[in-house]
């Protein structure tokens, strides 16, 4: 039986440091790129691939994730009083009804690789797809999960969506080295978590997007303290290589890295000049900006 992708995993408890103090007492995913916080763009993304159970993996000061989803009582019937039907609608449909969301905490920040393990008794035995809110993906057709998701429905393995970088900035990143399959796919030969550019196996980067078979989870399970001192998902999937098939997939879309400041901002101006209502004040207010201002000093 050909399995599909019906869950996802958001790993929501790290403190986003970078961000500080933009996220000392509230989580980066709910950092809005122009109106939208990031974990909402990336539940939309998992939802418009088909899949109905979000898992949230939270920890401290992260409760206005769930308050985000759950439904908003008083907002609504001031919106509907008020005859504003859009914004209604709007609010109502965050997330969809079709919709089911689950909110576990990891009581400690032991890595990504443990967050998502703290997953594994609402997913059980099912292949599922793990999605970091701020690696923002944007993309003209499919959303990067839904090309994911599309792909898994075909190979039923493991996959990690990649990205070619600079090479010296391998050490923000999970390296992998590849080799091509005949049938046209990257097949993962290995993986190492943030490497410095003279070690790294090449400049292919793992990006926040992953399809996973359960056998992830005691991949994790068997895993130790690695880069950070932390729980590597990076190690675990090491670790799968050596029993299944993982695709490193060349995903369709550009990606924004809105857990630092530099990423975010790109977003936000890209985002806004794609805006159906803000683009064109935008762009008139850009293209006003003085250049001679802006690049002296
Ligand atoms: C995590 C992963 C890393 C991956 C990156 C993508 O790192 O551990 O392998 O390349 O996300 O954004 P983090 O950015 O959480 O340090």
């Amino acid at each position: 039986m050909k399995h599909k992708i019906k869950k996802a995993v958001f790993p929501v408890a790290g403190r986003g440091t970078r961000f500080l103090p933009a996220t000392k007492a509230s989580p980066k995913e709910m950092l809005p790129v122009v109106d939208k916080p990031l974990i909402q763009y990336a539940v939309e993304e998992a939802g418009a691939a088909g899949i109905t159970s979000m898992v949230f993996v939270t920890g401290r000061n992260k409760l206005s994730i769930p308050d985000h989803f759950d439904k908003a009582y008083e907002l609504e019937s001031e919106l509907a009083a008020a005859g504003k039907t859009e914004l209604l609608q709007m609010v109502h449909n965050i997330p969809p009804s079709s919709v089911s969301c689950v909110y576990l905490r990891q009581a400690e920040a032991l890595g990504l690789g443990h967050a998502v393990l703290c997953a594994k008794p609402v997913v059980e035995d099912e292949p599922f797809a793990v999605i970091l809110a701020d690696d923002l993906i944007k993309s003209d057709g499919p959303g990067c999960v839904a090309q994911m998701t599309a792909l898994f429905e075909q190979c039923q393995c493991s996959i990690i969506s990649v990205m070619e970088v600079p090479k010296e900035d391998t050490g923000k990143y999970g390296i992998v080295e590849v080799e091509a399959a005949e049938d046209g796919t990257l097949r993962v030969k290995s993986i190492v978590e943030k490497p410095a550019p003279e070690e790294a196996p090449s400049n292919l980067a793992v990006v926040g997007r992953y399809v996973f078979t359960p056998r992830i989870f005691p991949m994790i399970e068997n895993t130790v303290k690695g880069a950070g001192g932390e729980i590597q998902l990076t190690d675990a999937i090491a670790g799968l290589l050596k029993e299944e098939t993982v695709i490193a997939y060349r995903f369709a879309g550009k990606r924004y890295d809105c857990g630092t400041k530099l990423g975010y901002l790109q977003a936000t101006v890209e985002y806004a000049l794609a805006h159906p209502q803000l683009k064109e004040p935008f762009l008139a207010y850009l293209q006003a900006l003085n250049p001679t201002e802006l690049f002296s000093e």
